[in-house]
């Protein structure tokens, strides 16, 4: 008996995410909402301006933003698809991809930018907030700026426009030296639309599977009632 409680307690400590050290200290918590179709709108049009030039989404395809983020068919071919395939306009249909040649751009940032269909996953999406937040001047990078997070990353800060220069004080503290479009609260709210975005690219079925899930449990509830009122029933006779 003694032996099947280890083991039971066992399982449950190699399936907690503690163990694989998933939840980093120092990350910033963000506020992820799959129901807020505002949000992922922005989040997805922040993306396309900003991203999309260097980094690919390769597992999604444009036409799914229809039923999942409700954005019109005309919208996303005209605003979301910015790429071309054989002269013609990237199909609807079609994987998000780029049309960057991968050796030069390795020579320019030492890396070809990774997808990012699943980074939201691999990562977690606290941790891309947090990425995003963390830049700051480092003359000596190449790209003029270095992140906390991601210590000499390749990366430019390219949302610099709008959150501004941030450089490290003598506490070792992110203050802003250079102000951008947005205030500090302004930019952390379209980051949150983002990565909010991205979690949603990493796992589209999110979407479904909690409407489901209420469902199912509604369900489940409605069951064991009749099931009760079944035992009451049957017993009845018996006492
Ligand atoms: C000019 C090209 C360029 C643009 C534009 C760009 N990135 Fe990057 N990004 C890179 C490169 C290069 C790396 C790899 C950095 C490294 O590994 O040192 C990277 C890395 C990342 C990573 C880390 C991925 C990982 O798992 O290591 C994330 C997250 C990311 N970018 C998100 C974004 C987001 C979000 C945007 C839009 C706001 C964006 N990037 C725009 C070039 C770019």
């Amino acid at each position: 008996m003694i032996k099947r409680y280890l083991a039971f307690f066992i399982t449950l400590f190699l399936l907690s995410p503690v163990t694989y050290g998933a939840s980093g200290g120092d990350l910033k918590p963000v506020a992820i909402d799959l129901d807020n179709k505002a949000s992922l709108q922005r989040g997805a049009q922040i993306y396309f301006n900003n991203c999309a030039g260097c980094h690919t989404l390769q597992y999604h395809r444009y036409s799914k933003f229809v039923n999942d983020l409700g954005i019109s068919e005309e919208m996303i071919k005209k605003n979301l698809i910015l790429t071309t395939y054989k002269g013609e306009k990237t199909k609807l249909g079609s994987t998000i991809v780029n049309s960057i040649n991968h050796d030069s751009i390795k020579e320019v940032f030492g890396v070809v930018p990774p997808d990012l269909t699943l980074t939201a996953r691999s990562r977690g999406s606290e941790w891309i907030y947090t990425f995003l937040t963390s830049f700051y001047e480092d003359q000596t990078r190449p790209m003029g700026v270095n992140n906390v997070l991601y210590p000499n990353v390749n990366m430019p800060h390219v949302l610099w426009y709008k959150e501004g220069l941030k450089e490290l004080d003598e506490n070792n503290q992110l203050v802003i030296k250079i102000k951008g479009q947005l205030n500090q609260k302004e930019y952390e709210q379209e980051i949150t639309d983002l990565v909010n975005f991205l979690t949603y690219v990493s796992e589209p079925a999110q979407l479904e599977r909690y409407s489901i899930g209420f469902w199912v449990m509604l369900f489940l509830v409605i069951f064991v009632f009749i099931t009760y009122l079944l035992k009451i029933e049957y017993w009845r006779d018996i006492k």
